[in-house]
């Protein structure tokens, strides 16, 4: 039976952390995660920052908070809790995570300590489903994580949409590994456009055969997905040249964050504008020069990447939200 009014241990527990000891734990976690999870636990937390979801569950007017931190698209995990890990290898054992996270929750029994319990679900999933728990420690780590956001009664009784295999996500880890790393070769029109004019593609969703379009070398990727004359338009977001939200095209905006699942390294490094607006959003703290958090109208490729499209943006640092 799951309690509706009570808050269970692990909740109390979880909340007791603030963002930068959330952050370093999924960090520390990181060598237990495997390759294919990776990138994809590391653009999770950032897609769905705690500081964000405390300052709403705060906020007496909700409204006036998204006009204040130009808000725009759905941000909200509590309508996403069985659905923002859809880019993860993980997303298949969601489903025993929750399973876990549920029974762990519900027994009432304390953590000792944060990435202790996510292990501890990681084991678990790992052991439904079959599977290494490095394969599992990425989901566990946003389950837990989920759970500390939106509390038990909501994360329990969510839809729980099972996970839909599907294209790339079919097949095993080091299968996905190896087509993230592969560029495309240039043939015999690639010969004829001359090497300054390589094309390479961009796969912005790896459970489509068709999730991807061509860059040209670089340029930036907005330029590629604007070539990408198919409609969009039907999404939560302004997808009105391709399947990137775009609008200033000029760093300035905020519009076209998206997330490196691989090739960062192919990627020019982030600097000038770039790296001022990532800091002014919210989106990225650190100085790395090859992050996993990109603005698609200034990040320029030099080979195959594999990116994933937030469901939101806005400008959470430069509107006074602390702990990013
Ligand atoms: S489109 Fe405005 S920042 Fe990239």
């Amino acid at each position: 039976m799951i309690p509706i009014k009570m808050t269970t241990a692990l909740e109390s527990f979880l909340t007791q952390h603030d963002s930068a000891t959330w952050a370093r734990a999924f960090d520390s976690l990181l060598p237990a995660i495997h390759e294919v999870e990776r990138n994809a636990t590391r653009i999770w937390l950032r897609f769905y920052p705690l500081a964000l979801a405390d300052a709403v569950a705060q906020a007496e007017d909700v409204r006036k908070l998204e006009t204040t931190l130009r808000l725009d698209g759905n941000y909200r995990l509590v309508d996403q809790i069985d659905t923002s890990h859809w880019f993860f290898y993980g997303h298949r054992f969601w489903p025993h995570v929750k399973t876990a996270i549920i029974a762990r929750a519900t027994s009432n029994t304390a953590a000792a300590d944060l990435t202790g319990a996510i292990r501890d679900i990681a084991k678990e999933a790992a052991a439904a489903g079959r599977t290494d728990e490095s394969l599992a420690m990425g989901i566990a780590a946003v389950g837990v994580m989920t759970l500390r956001q939106v509390g038990l009664l909501r994360f329990s009784t969510a839809p729980g949409a099972q996970p839909s295999p599907a294209g790339l996500l079919r097949k095993q880890p080091d299968t996905i590994l190896a087509a993230r790393k592969r560029d495309d070769g240039q043939g015999l029109m690639g010969w004829m456009r001359g090497p300054e004019n390589a094309q390479y593609s961009v796969t912005f969703d790896e459970t489509r055969s068709d999730g991807r379009f061509t860059a040209i070398k670089q340029t930036p990727l907005t330029n590629g997905s604007a070539r990408d004359t198919r409609d969009y338009s039907s999404g939560p977001r302004r997808c009105h040249e391709g399947a990137v939200p775009v609008e200033c095209r000029t760093a300035s905006c905020g519009t076209c964050w998206v997330g490196v699942l691989a090739g960062a390294e192919k990627l020019s490094d982030v600097e000038g504008q770039e790296a001022k607006l990532l800091k002014d959003c919210g989106y990225l703290t650190s100085t790395e020069p090859k992050p996993v958090i990109r603005l698609a109208c200034k990040a320029m490729t030099s080979g195959n990447v594999t990116i994933v499209i937030p469901t939101w943006n806005g400008f959470l640092a430069k509107g006074g939200l602390r702990g990013l």
